[in-house]
């Protein structure tokens, strides 16, 4: 059995900024205490390990194997681990619940003690590696690295799943679809018979655009700079699709001439400033809501006339769609199989592991929705 012993598998590494993944050999630790050693079926690519390759956000720590975006297989658990069990399917967690800190024992917020937010998640939590490649200690991303084969988590950040959820589809739980549906769902709260406006229409922004209509949304307007965007987009429940491309004025202007006075809700799934500041401005001034979902450039700031909040909006943002992770990704894949939802239209492709790069380059020319990749 493989169990307690060191497993050497396939990996995808990035050595430094700015350098194409490498798929290495790596060997792979047993779990410690309160660990869990997964082996990942399948994992989607998601803007955010994009912006891992390029350094673009904060606290990563290289050489390190991204991927966050996962489903697979309980292969061992160390010491005290009570909440899975080997053979067990998972979904490996970005943003842990550790169910005992403020934060976990607040219903308001989902955002756990152990989040990289607070503290770095590029080592265990007994500040060691689990992973080794040509002698070299290589770090973790966000706890779980789905860009390995194998791949070790501390048991506040794994969740289990359902036993016949298919893991080449639900591993867009991990964050995706979660994060773009619970932003409708849980952040921003769509009521029925409201209007909305997603800036950005990637897998993310199509996730908000299933959650607008699955709260009853009676309009539902998709903006993208890349019009190839639109049929998934009006597939998905958007109502009018627009290219700001296509105005000569801003495209906060053309909204609030669509609509009066501007969306109830309003998104911003892009993250660039420009867009955050168009977004707010675009919801209504006495009533709107503009949720921040896309990740801001590192170290960005934002410049905007306050004068826009006196009148009654609301700005907000949230991570991973607001879900208490380990209570609600569990659910959310029971919803899926109870047909509920179905975001495999966000999937456009499936590759081999070893063409990760290839992903990468589908998801920088815009010509992917969702890749995953399959071990
Ligand atoms: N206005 C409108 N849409 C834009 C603009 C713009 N100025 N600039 C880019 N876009 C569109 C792109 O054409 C693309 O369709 O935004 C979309 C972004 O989608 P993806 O790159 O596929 O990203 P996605 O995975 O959906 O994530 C969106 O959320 O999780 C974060 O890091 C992620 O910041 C990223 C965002
Ligand atoms: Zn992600
Ligand atoms: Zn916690």
């Amino acid at each position: 059995s493989t169990a307690l012993s060191v497993i050497k598998c396939k990996a995808a590494v990035a050595w430094e900024v700015d350098k194409p993944l490498s798929i290495e050999e790596v060997e792979v630790a047993p779990p410690k205490a309160h660990e869990v050693r997964v082996k990942i079926v399948a994992t989607g690519i998601c803007g955010t390990d994009d912006h891992v390759l390029k350094g673009s956000i904060p606290n990563i720590d290289y050489p390190i194997i991204p991927g966050h975006e996962g489903a697979g297989i309980v292969e061992s658990i160390g010491e005290g681990v009570t909440c899975v069990k080997p053979g067990d399917k998972v979904i490996p967690l970005c943003l842990p619940q550790c169910g005992e800190c403020s934060f976990c024992l607040n219903p308001d917020t989902n955002c756990c003690l152990k989040t990289h937010l607070h503290e770095s998640q590029n080592l265990m939590p007994d500040k060691t590696s689990r992973f080794t490649c040509k002698g070299k200690a290589i770090h973790h991303f966000l706890w779980i690295s789905t860009f390995s084969e194998y791949t070790v988590m501390p048991d506040s950040a794994i969740a289990r799943i359902d036993d016949d959820a298919p893991l080449d589809k639900v591993c867009l739980f991990g964050c995706g679809f979660s994060t773009g549906y619970g932003a409708a769902i849980n952040t921003a709260k769509v009521k029925p018979g409201s209007t909305c406006a997603i800036f950005g229409l990637g897998g993310v922004g199509l996730s908000v655009v299933v959650g607008c209509k699955s709260a009853g949304a009676s309009r539902i307007i998709g903006i993208d700079i890349n019009k190839d965007k639109f049929t998934k987009a009006r597939e998905l429940g958007a109502t009018e699709c627009i290219n700001p491309q296509d105005f000569k004025k801003p495209i906060q202007e053309v909204l609030l001439e669509m609509t009066g006075h501007g969306v109830d809700y309003s998104f911003e799934v892009v993250g660039h400033t420009d867009t955050m500041v168009a977004a707010l401005v675009s919801c209504h001034m006495g009533s709107g809501t503009c949720v921040l979902v896309g990740t801001p450039p590192l170290g960005s700031q934002l410049s905007f006339d306050p004068l826009l909040l006196f009148t009654g909006r609301t700005w907000k943002g949230c991570l991973i769609g607001g879900w208490k992770t380990k209570d609600s990704i569990p659910k959310l894949v029971s919803g899926y199989m109870e047909k509920k939802f179905n975001p495999d239209v966000l999937i456009t492709h499936t590759l081999p592991f070893d063409k990760i790069n290839e992903g990468f380059e589908l998801l920088q020319s815009g010509k992917s929705i969702r890749s995953i990749l399959l071990y």
